[in-house]
This record gives structure tokens, C-alpha cells and sequence, in this order.
């Protein structure tokens, strides 16, 4: 049996609230012993002096284009993303082309990643047929097939009722709902409502557009008890809409995006297109909301919505496709606002690794004995570039590009194989 033995590192395991220098032995594909000083000599050592290791970072909302858009990225690449950024499992979002509304749409990707088994790729199915906002798919089938949520992500769910009937649904199989929360008779334009919209002319898309279906999801899943997902949460009154239902018992979640706690609307000044997000980058007094809620509880935890999109896709922003690549890029994000003590390094692991798997009630997100080995070791300071010599990603659509970052993944271990090392 394969035995790694991570030694002197700094583990920092907030499921069980562990902060200290321990090593790790790793037998086979699980965790055998976390303990002050091991010695087994069968083991292959990895020296972890000056590193954190943390349970292997879980991301909720991927866009790995497969099928059907592989020029902008495809299961491989963007498996080989997740892993230089310490992601040891992603939920792939269904607006793939076909969508994933159908179990053997979902058995591909399955399949097809776990022929590389380079990270845990779960797929989310449609919420409705050709996430065309009409008509539920058929989740018992979908879940049978490995689906581990349900979204129509890129578009919201506007009817009402059949949101309402969806959250049922996950009531009864105890699966979440995610909903990309923006009215489509608000967000008619590209960018926040406000002077950088009014100065460039671009049509705005008003923060009020997140708000009210955000409100309008919390509110249905008070009634149905079913649970709900807040997709990349951006606005200071989204922060006390999910304070408020949370405090009345609704089954509501949500998550940000490291962009959105760093980019104020203004980076489109800098970064034109690839600063186009869905939803767009808001204001200071939202970004302070965020910081807020990250580390005050009302968010549940990062999630990087990577989204590549092709060179010739982000051209003028008034036409440009939304989105960013951020697999690569959410650690050192992460550890920019550690080091400004928005948060710290005990809630951001909680953030990208225990809770997000916890909202999938799935394995993982702990480095407890037992548990399966997905495990990060990462360096917070160490500096790199992102470029064509350190992108996975097929995509390269992100305003950090060519930029210096701090701190980097050193190992990404899955299920006890090293999936990912450093140069
Ligand atoms: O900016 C975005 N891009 N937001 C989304 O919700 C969808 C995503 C995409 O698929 O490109």
C-alpha cells in the first residue's frame, strides 16, 4: 500500500478546530494518523517544514465548458486547474452544450474525469429542461446519475413557481438548489449601476436585479424548508437579506467570489473586458459588506465561479461574453485579505475546504483520521506569476494575468495520490 508521510508542516483543520505543527500519514487513499511525531519508515516523506496543510480546497461552482465548449476549456484542463490551485473537488456548472439536464450527459463527465483522476469533478444538473426556466428536470434521475446539486447557472430561475416546486424537490431528496440570482428584466445591461457605467456609456445592471430574486429564493425556501444556494452573493443588501432569513431558520446558503471581494466596478477602467462579470463588480461600501459577512458567518464559503472564456469572446465590453478563470487565482486572493486581517487563515480554510463540503454533505473538507486523503499544502509566501508558463486553464480571462501573486499550492493530494506538485 502507497504510504506518504507529510511531515512538520502546519495543519490547520478547522472541522476539528486543529491549529499546530503535527504530521500526517497518509496509507493507501485515506488519512491514517495526524499526531505530533510519526515514525514509519514504509513511508515516502514529504517534507512540509513552512508549509500549511489544510483539507483539499472543494469549489462549488466551476464552469469546465465540457461538452461542448472546449475551446475555452475542457475536463482535463480545467481538472488540471483545480489542482495547481489546491482544488481537491469541483461542482461543474450544467451550461454546457448539450446542457447536463440529462443522466447521460452527466455519466460523460463523470466518466470522462475520473479517467484522469486528477480531482473530484461532481456534476450540478439543470434546475429545468434546456435551462430554459420552464420545465424541472428530472432530478431523481439526475441525482441517480451523480448529480450533486441542481442549477440553471448563467441565467435564474425568473418563475417563481417552478422555483418553488424545485425547492420541494430538494426538500424531498435532500440535494440544493443553487440559483443564480438576477432578474432578467433588471439585468438587461454589462455593467454595476453607477458612475462607471454612466462615464463609459455601457448599459448598467443594477444591484437591485441580484437583490430581489435573492430575497424572493430565501423566502421560498422559509416556506418549503427546501435548501437553498446563493450564488456568487454580491451586493450589501444581499449580506442582510441571507442575515435575515438565517436568523428566521430558512435553509439557505451562499457563497462569494474572491473577484468580487477584491475588484471594485472601476476595474473595468483597467482591465476592459476581462473585468465583465455576471453579476458585475459593485462598489466599495458592497466589497466592506462582503469582507463582513466572510468573516462574520453570514456567508458560507468561496466559491470561484472559473469561467473561461476564448481571447476573441472578450473583445469590446458591451459585447463581451461575462466571466473569469479563477481556479488558480483563489488562494492568493484569499491570502491578500489574511494578510489585511479581513479574515483569517483558520476561516478562509473553513471557507474553501469544510464548509463547502459540508453544503454537499459530502466526504472531505477534514483532515480527520478516516477521512479520504485530499489534502493542499500551500506556501502563503511564496511569489509567482500567472502566465502561459503557469496557466492550466485553456482561457487566460482574468485581470490578474501576468500579475505578481502571493502564496501558491505546493501539493494537491487526492485520495492519497499527488495530483498536483509544484515545478
Ligand atoms: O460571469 C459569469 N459567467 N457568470 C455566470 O453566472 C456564468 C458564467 C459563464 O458561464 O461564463
Amino acid at each position: 500500500m502507497l504510504k506518504y508521510l507529510i511531515k512538520g508542516g502546519t495543519l490547520i483543520d478547522p472541522s476539528q478546530e486543529l491549529l499546530g505543527v503535527y504530521d500526517l500519514l497518509i496509507e493507501g487513499d485515506r488519512i491514517s494518523r495526524v499526531e505530533e511525531d510519526i515514525f514509519e519508515p514504509e513511508a515516502e516523506i514529504i517534507d512540509a517544514r513552512g508549509l500549511i496543510v489544510a483539507p483539499g480546497f472543494v469549489d462549488l461552482h466551476v464552469h469546465l465548458r465540457d461538452p461542448g465548449q472546449t475551446y475555452k476549456e475542457d475536463i482535463l484542463s480545467g481538472s488540471k486547474a483545480a489542482v495547481a490551485g489546491g482544488f481537491t473537488t469541483v461542482v461543474c456548472m450544467p451550461n454546457t452544450d448539450p446542457p447536463i439536464d440529462s443522466p447521460h450527459v452527466a455519466e460523460y463527465v463523470i466518466s470522462k474525469a475520473n479517467c484522469y483522476g486528477l480531482c473530484r469533478v461532481l456534476p450540478a444538473g439543470t434546475i429545468t429542461k434546456g435551462r430554459k426556466g420552464r420545465e424541472i428536470s428530472d432530478f431523481w434521475a439526475l441525482k441517480e446519475a451523480g448529480c450533486v446539486a441542481f442549477t440553471d447557472d448563467g441565467s435564474p430561475v425568473m418563475d417563481s413557481d417552478v422555483m418553488r416546486k424545485a425547492l420541494e424537490l430538494s426538500a424531498q431528496l435532500g440535494v440544493p438548489v443553487m440559483d443564480h440570482c438576477e432578474d432578467n428584466s433588471l439585468a438587461t445591461g454589462d455593467l454595476n449601476e453607477g458612475e462607471v457605467s454612466a462615464l463609459t456609456g455601457i448599459l448598467p445592471r443594477p444591484p437591485e436585479a441580484e437583490d430581489v430574486l435573492n430575497a424572493r429564493d430565501c423566502i421560498l425556501s422559509l416556506y418549503t424548508g427546501g435548501h437553498v444556494h446563493l450564488q456568487h452573493l454580491t451586493t450589501s443588501l444581499g449580506v442582510d437579506i441571507v442575515r435575515y432569513f438565517k436568523e428566521k431558520g430558512a435553509n439557505v446558503t451562499c457563497e462569494v467570489n474572491p473577484y468580487h471581494l477584491l475588484f471594485t466596478e472601476e476595474e473595468v477602467l483597467r482591465s476592459g473586458a476581462n473585468a465583465r462579470v455576471n453579476p458585475p463588480l459593485r462598489k466599495e461600501e458592497d466589497i466592506k459588506a462582503l469582507r463582513g459577512a466572510i468573516s462574520d458567518g453570514t456567508i458560507d464559503c468561496v466559491a470561484t465561479d472559473h469561467a473561461p472564456h476564448a481571447q476573441f469572446e472578450k473583445g469590446r465590453v458591451d459585447a463581451a461574453m461575462p466571466g473569469m478563470i479563477g481556479l488558480q487565482t483563489a488562494l492568493p486572493i484569499m491570502l491578500r485579505l489574511v494578510s489585511e486581517e479581513v479574515l483569517s487563515l483558520s476561516r478562509m480554510i473553513e471557507l474553501m475546504s469544510v464548509n463547502p463540503a459540508r453544503i454537499l454533505g459530502i466526504e472531505g473538507g477534514t483532515l480527520r483520521e478516516g477521512a479520504p486523503a485530499d489534502i493542499v499544502l500551500f506556501d502563503i509566501k511564496k511569489e509567482w506569476v500567472l502566465n502561459e508558463e503557469t496557466n492550466f486553464s485553456r482561457s487566460k480571462n482574468t485581470p490578474l494575468w501576468g500579475k505578481k501573486l502571493t502564496g501558491k499550492v505546493i501539493y494537491t493530494i487526492k485520495g492519497g495520490r499527488i495530483v498536483y506538485k509544484d515545478n
